[in-house]
């Protein structure tokens, strides 16, 4: 496995790739690799010739007061992890690598990132989407790996990917769990033990939402529901407990499918967030 810390060096070994006609898989990360990654850079292995992992904790998607300072790293043993499941390529660049110009063009996520995690970080999936962006313009990817964890963040590249038309297949994979329920992510390391033994209950109480939205079909009473497990049985602060339509993310009616019950819990000062993606055809439910 090769680590590349320049866009040179990136687009040499693309031309490569690509001179020999290799597809290329890539799986966009932020470091700090859990199983959850693992298992996309393990799909995108059995899926293509060439497979490039980007780590760059991506400062444009942080707001003013978040974790971009705090937020875990550690290239030693990412690349020890990306090794182990036959990633090729580790392009982990600096940030002015990255963003060596001041003032350029931003794209600008739509109606999709107003809702769950937008409304409370304003400007998150506008610097999700430049560092994306620029990460197909580099790598080229037959196809690119995310994982369902982040659903709205999936939701709103898939937007970009249709409406500025890159030539990539998206790869979403299910969320991967602990034992216990709990979503895996790079910051379950910041929960306290008490913390940690709270944090499965918000996947338990979109579970008990999923089963009261198929029982009764009521939205209100299903998030009611969930509310109470989740102000019941941890210390937490609920950021947000939702149930939209998915991809497009709007309210649900009689008509709708796809739904999402998403939510984002602050477990002490940890924000973690989880979500199920129920299948409603045929059955009716009501807000
Ligand atoms: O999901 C993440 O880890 C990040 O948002 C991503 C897609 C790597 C962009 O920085």
């Amino acid at each position: 496995m090769i680590i590349l810390s320049t866009i040179a060096e990136l687009r040499k070994a693309v031309v490569n790739a690509k001179s020999s006609k290799q597809s290329i898989g890539l799986v966009p990360t932020m470091g700090y690799l859990h199983e959850g990654h693992l298992t996309l850079a393990k799909n995108a292995r059995e899926e293509n010739d060439v497979v490039v992992m980007s780590i760059f904790v991506n400062p444009t998607q942080f707001g003013p007061n978040e974790d971009f300072e705090s937020y875990p790293r550690d290239l030693e043993r990412d690349t020890k992890l990306a090794a182990s499941v036959g990633v090729d390529y580790i392009f982990a660049p600096s940030v002015e690598e990255m963003y060596p110009h001041d003032g350029g063009i931003y794209i600008r996520a739509g109606r999709q990132a107003q809702t769950l995690c937008g409304a409370s970080r304003p400007s998150h999936f506008d610097g999700v989407l430049q560092v994306v962006a620029k990460l197909f313009n580099l790598v080229q990817p037959d196809r690119a790996y995310f994982g369902q964890k982040d659903a709205q963040q999936v939701a709103i590249i898939q937007t970009m990917v249709r409406d500025y038309n890159f030539p990539v297949e998206l790869r979403v994979v299910p969320v991967v769990r602990e034992g216990d329920g709990l979503a895996k992510s790079s910051r379950n390391v910041y929960l306290s033990s008490i913390e940690r033994m709270q944090a499965p209950v918000i996947q338990q109480a979109l579970q008990i939402a999923k089963l009261e939205l198929m029982d009764s079909g009521d939205v209100d009473q299903a998030l009611a529901q969930a509310t109470k497990i989740i102000e019941d049985n941890t210390a937490g602060k609920i950021d947000y407990l939702s149930i939209l339509t998915y991809p497009d993310l709007k309210e649900v009616d009689e008509n709708s499918d796809q739904i999402l019950l998403a939510a984002a819990v602050y477990i002490g000062k940890t924000r973690l967030i989880d979500n199920l993606i129920l299948s409603l055809k045929g059955e009716r439910i009501h807000a």
